[in-house]
């Protein structure tokens, strides 16, 4: 009896080990792979790093937070081809989503901020973004108690400043991240997670050398690479891309290789934003890429199997702001 048992626990052991070790080949033999749940381990520091995302008293007018161009309601950006700033100046570049953007090798298009912390810090005093400055926006947070109150939780003190300020911003944007996506049930093994037509667009994706640079959980975000490796592509922007970092000839026109993930949600597409659409994103990337010229039929393939890209967007209570006190410095919307 015992042995009986004993046989059939091993039995069981072992089917399960090679099940498992199967369902890993599998998962492994696809150059992207499903993307994990944020684990929040401070819970306050988010919660405080939520405000500051939403609050427009960062900027110099009162009226831009970071979710004015990365808007949380939109997949995380502002659908223009460039950003509008301070005075509504017309932005450089186009503003690249924060979902799923804790799992980049670096930030922004050419990669000059090392992480999230160090990113935060940027908007707040581009003159053309929010038009701040670090000590004004200390100023502005140090006037009003509720935030004096949150950072004494969270930080242990009641002086408020920048390092503060970007740890809990960066701290709220590693919680933006896109599980559950159908491309990644699929891969799970919900073969019916995606359509027939969505699977011949996948494989068309990796047959022709789309996953050599769009890989990983993020579908992207791990390399730079050049925009126009068959043919040169053609843009007013000025954006240099890796170059302006590493001031290295080779790095000319190289970008951080976006992710795909929620890429039916982040139109326009490119650093200048110039594509409107996926179909158009997806000829472009073929033509000058890859050399590949897709027929309109492979072209809405790869498209449909993007939008299986799209993940549970973040769902969080709407942050609430505290109010200004009297000392609060007023908003300066119009000089
Ligand atoms: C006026 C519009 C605007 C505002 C406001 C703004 N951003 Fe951005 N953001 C951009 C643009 C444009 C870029 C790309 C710049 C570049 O790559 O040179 C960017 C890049 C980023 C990136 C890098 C993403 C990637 O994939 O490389 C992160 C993260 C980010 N912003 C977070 C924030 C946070 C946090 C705030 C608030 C403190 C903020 N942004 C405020 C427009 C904006
Ligand atoms: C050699 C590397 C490489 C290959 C191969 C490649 N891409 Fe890209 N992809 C990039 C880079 C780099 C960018 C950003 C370029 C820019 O904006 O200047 C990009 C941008 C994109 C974008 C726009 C994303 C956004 O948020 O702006 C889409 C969509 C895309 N690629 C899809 C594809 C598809 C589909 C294929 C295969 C047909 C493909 N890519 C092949 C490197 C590559």
């Amino acid at each position: 009896m015992i042995r009986i048992l004993w046989i059939a626990v091993t039995t069981l052991f072992l089917g399960s080990t090679w099940l498992s070790a199967q369902r890993m080949d599998t998962m492994a033999m696809h150059p992207i792979q499903p993307i994990a749940p944020a684990t929040v381990t401070n819970q306050p520091m988010v919660d405080l790093g939520a405000k500051l995302f939403f609050d427009p008293r960062l900027s110099k007018s009162g009226f831009i937070s970071c979710n004015s161009c990365h808007n949380l309601s939109m997949g995380g950006s502002d659908n223009l081809a460039t950003s509008i700033g301070d005075r509504w100046q017309q932005g450089p570049i186009n503003a690249p989503t924060v979902l799923n953007s804790s799992m980049s090798v670096a930030q922004f298009w050419d990669g000059r901020a090392r992480d999230l912390k160090e990113q935060a810090g940027g908007p707040i005093a581009n003159p053309g973004e929010m038009a701040f400055t670090h000590d004004l926006a200390i100023t502005m947070l140090a006037s009003i108690p509720q935030y004096v109150e949150e950072f004494e939780r969270v930080f242990d003190t009641r002086v408020v400043d920048i390092d503060g300020v970007t740890k809990a911003i960066a701290a709220f944007e590693e919680t933006l991240v896109t599980p559950n996506a159908r491309f990644d049930r699929w891969l799970k093994g919900d073969r019916s997670a995606i359509t027939a037509t969505e699977l011949e667009g996948y494989q068309l994706f990796k047959s022709s050398g789309c996953a050599m640079c769009h890989n990983g959980p993020a579908a992207g975000g791990r390399t730079f690479r050049k925009m126009g490796i068959v043919e040169p592509y053609r843009t007013d922007n000025p954006a240099e891309g890796r170059f302006a970092v590493t001031g290295r000839d080779a790095d000319r026109f190289s970008f951080k290789v976006p992710s795909l993930r929620n890429v039916e949600l982040t139109y326009p597409y490119f650093h200048d934003g110039a594509a409107d659409t996926l179909a158009e994103s997806v000829d472009v990337m073929g033509r000058i890429q890859l050399g590949k010229r897709y027929s309109p039929q492979e072209n809405a393939k790869i498209v449909a199997f993007l939008k299986t890209l799209t993940g549970d967007q973040p769902s969080f209570q709407l942050p609430q702001l505290p109010p200004s006190s009297d000392a609060t410095p007023r908003p300066n919307p119009f000089d």
